[in-house]
């Protein structure tokens, strides 16, 4: 099993280039099945996540042809099977959208529940609640949600509570359905917008992605074309902490600033200098000290959830008590145990974390317990003295694109070795 050797307490500087979305891309693929004709979809993260989804999409019937690392050309015009694999499903969370492409596509769907991170109960009764409103039948069996589609029309939704999830598989069902779909209470996201962007530049009428309110005019069908995704704002926000949390000087490039605002927001808030340009921002954290503060995680446009885990490792570098509030899932503080052999003070009390910040960081040898967590260990890693051993690499391959090369680019003595 690969681990990441990383011999920290050298500030980072430098530039690092963000790559494509990985929430983008893994709700942008499973769109691609609706499409008559070939989608080229550039900026795709070169990531295990993705290969994940295109392999599912594959083993459905879509010819898959990676044309380099960062682009896809995919056609699935030919597509015969609404069945997904479950031992495929079973790798990621993202496999729930082959529900809602499938039913569009073929008024039928059999996926199984999906995989992915662990932090508490994920439940997908938002994403089922729509379906049914729009007409489906659903019954679950020990390996799958079978969901019969023969009656898609469109109709209006209102989801109970914010989820990206349903959102996106709400927008996937009701493209190609005949009628009026209005969804209520949608999350926001970045990831939600570029997902209709796609849709809309491959031939559907969606209109009020980014708001709450999401109108959608069912189309008979989608034409091929190209797509390019947005940058991550999670990779990028991943490096705003680490740059802070080593107290250094990084230039974040390809970004757009606009989705950064609440991350630049507590930066600023903490005393970081965050310089904003068209497609980049400058985040530098070497000319006075830090302070620490309160942060609570929301839905877009608030911090996103999936920076909790990096924000903990930059509070626990600052003196004094910070306080992070998780607002988005029930249980996502259970890699503090792991952190905590790095020295890190943490006590958890439901969702609210209290950081007792500046005590040193401590090299140590730890697993990454999901994807965010495992940033977390790497920044954790690289703001303290020793060498730090960190397993379970294939969280961390599931989202973040090159890793050692980006972080070696920056100045990082970091490697990864086999074993
Ligand atoms: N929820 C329900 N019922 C549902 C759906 C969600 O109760 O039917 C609850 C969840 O339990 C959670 C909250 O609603 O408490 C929000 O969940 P959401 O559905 O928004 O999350 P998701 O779509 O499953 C995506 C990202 C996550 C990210 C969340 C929140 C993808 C593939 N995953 O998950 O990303 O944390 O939105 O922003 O887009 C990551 O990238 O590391 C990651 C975990």
């Amino acid at each position: 099993m690969d681990k990441f050797l990383i011999k920290g307490g050298k500030p980072l500087c430098g530039e690092v280039h963000i790559s494509g979305a990985k929430n983008a891309a893994v709700a942008i693929i499973p769109a691609a099945l609706l499409v008559e004709g070939e989608c080229v979809i550039e900026n795709i993260p070169d990531i295990s996540d993705v290969d994940s989804i295109l392999s599912m999409i594959q083993s459905l019937g879509a010819k898959v042809k990676k044309l380099d690392c960062n682009t896809v050309s995919i056609d699935a015009t030919t597509l015969t099977c609404c069945t997904a694999d479950p031992e495929l499903a079973a790798k990621m969370r993202a496999s729930y959208y082959l529900m809602g492409a499938l039913i569009g596509r073929f008024g039928e769907a059999h996926v199984p529940p999906p995989g992915g991170c662990n932090f508490g109960t994920r439940p997908i009764d938002q994403h089922l609640k729509s379906f049914e409103s729009l007409g489906c039948t659903i019954e679950l069996d020990d390996t799958f949600v079978n969901i019969d589609a023969e009656a898609l029309c469109g109709s209006d939704v209102y989801f109970d509570i914010v989820s990206v999830g349903a959102t996106i598989n709400a927008v996937l069902a009701a493209t190609l359905a005949p009628g009026k779909t209005v969804l209520e209470n949608c999350a926001k996201e970045p990831h939600v917008v570029d997902l209709a962007n796609f849709l809309n530049s491959m031939g559907a009428n969606i209109r009020g992605a980014g708001t709450d309110v999401i109108k959608i005019n069912g189309v008979e069908s989608l034409r091929g074309g190209t797509y390019s995704i947005i940058p991550d704002q999670i990779e990028a926000g991943t490096y705003m902490a680490a740059a802070a949390a080593t107290r250094g000087d990084v230039l974040i490039k390809n970004i757009i600033p606009k989705h950064l605002d609440s991350i630049t927001a507590k930066f600023v808030e903490m005393g970081v200098t965050v310089e904003e340009y068209d497609e980049e921002i400058r985040v530098k954290a070497n000319d006075k000290p830090l302070k620490n503060i309160r942060v609570k995680t929301l839905p877009y446009p608030g911090f996103p959830t999936d920076l909790q885990p990096p924000m903990v490792v930059l509070l626990s570098t600052v003196n004094g008590v910070s306080v992070v509030t998780e607002g988005v899932w029930d249980s996502r503080f259970q890699y503090i145990t792991e952190l905590e052999k790095m020295g890190v003070k943490v006590s958890v009390n439901g969702t609210v974390a209290t950081i007792e910040g500046g005590n040193p960081l401590k090299a140590a040898s730890v697993c990454a317990t999901d994807l965010r967590a495992g940033a977390s260990m790497v920044i954790a890693a690289l703001a303290c003295n020793g060498e730090t051993e960190i397993s379970q690499l294939r969280h961390i391959d599931r989202g973040y694109e090159h890793i050692v090369d980006k972080l070696k680019a920056l100045g990082a003595d970091i490697e990864r070795i086999n074993g």
